[in-house]
């Protein structure tokens, strides 16, 4: 399926989870068995050409795709988690995202020391939840020097913000 046929798939909700905010939900999308496949496809063509040897996922649609791509390079997966769910110590980051503050936590042993982790998620909007994983990856000896997302919001800036940290951004629409 091409990015087109992708995009028919996913729905926007107007004023979701706050006002103003045109949420895009993946559910339409990964419920459909073709555009789940294909969409784990086009990622992970991109993170292959990345040069990917783990792939990172940040909680909860990251580990969708995530997991989805490693197991299609043959590579390990990294969860990036939300506070409080790792039962080891932890690295962790606050941040802000389009429509709140939350926090990101990783176990500081899940990469090798100078691992290229290539990040992937559904969406990327502002690019604080990615700008977050990238810098505890680097924290804990990760090269991160790409993510790649189904979807780039790009009137939010976020693709701007991770090169601006030296990460570049593929998506397979906007
Ligand atoms: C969503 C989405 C991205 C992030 C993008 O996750 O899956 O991770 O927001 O926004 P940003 O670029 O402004 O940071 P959310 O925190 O809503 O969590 P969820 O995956 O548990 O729904
Ligand atoms: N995460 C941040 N902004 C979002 C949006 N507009 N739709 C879906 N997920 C999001």
């Amino acid at each position: 399926m091409t990015p087109a046929e992708l995009q028919a798939l996913i729905r926007t909700v107007p004023d979701f989870p706050a006002p103003g905010v045109q949420f895009r939900d993946i559910t339409t999308l990964i419920a459909h068995g073709d555009g789940l496949k294909a969409s784990v496809a086009h990622l992970a063509a991109h993170a292959r050409d990345a040069g990917a040897q783990a792939i990172a996922g940040m909680e909860a649609r990251g580990f969708i795709f995530g997991a989805a791509v490693a197991i299609e390079l043959g590579v390990g997966f990294v969860p990036v988690r939300k506070p409080g769910k790792l039962p080891v110590e932890t690295i962790g980051i606050d941040y802000a995202l389009e429509y709140g503050v939350d926090r990101l936590e990783m176990d500081p042993k899940a990469v090798a020391q100078g691992q290229r982790v290539v990040l992937v998620d559904d969406l990327i909007a502002t690019g604080g939840t990615a700008c977050a994983a990238a810098k505890l990856l680097r924290q804990a000896g990760a090269i991160v020097d790409h993510a790649a997302f189904v979807i780039d919001l790009p009137d939010l800036g976020g693709a701007k913000r991770l090169a601006e940290i030296g990460v570049s951004v593929s998506a397979l629409m906007d």
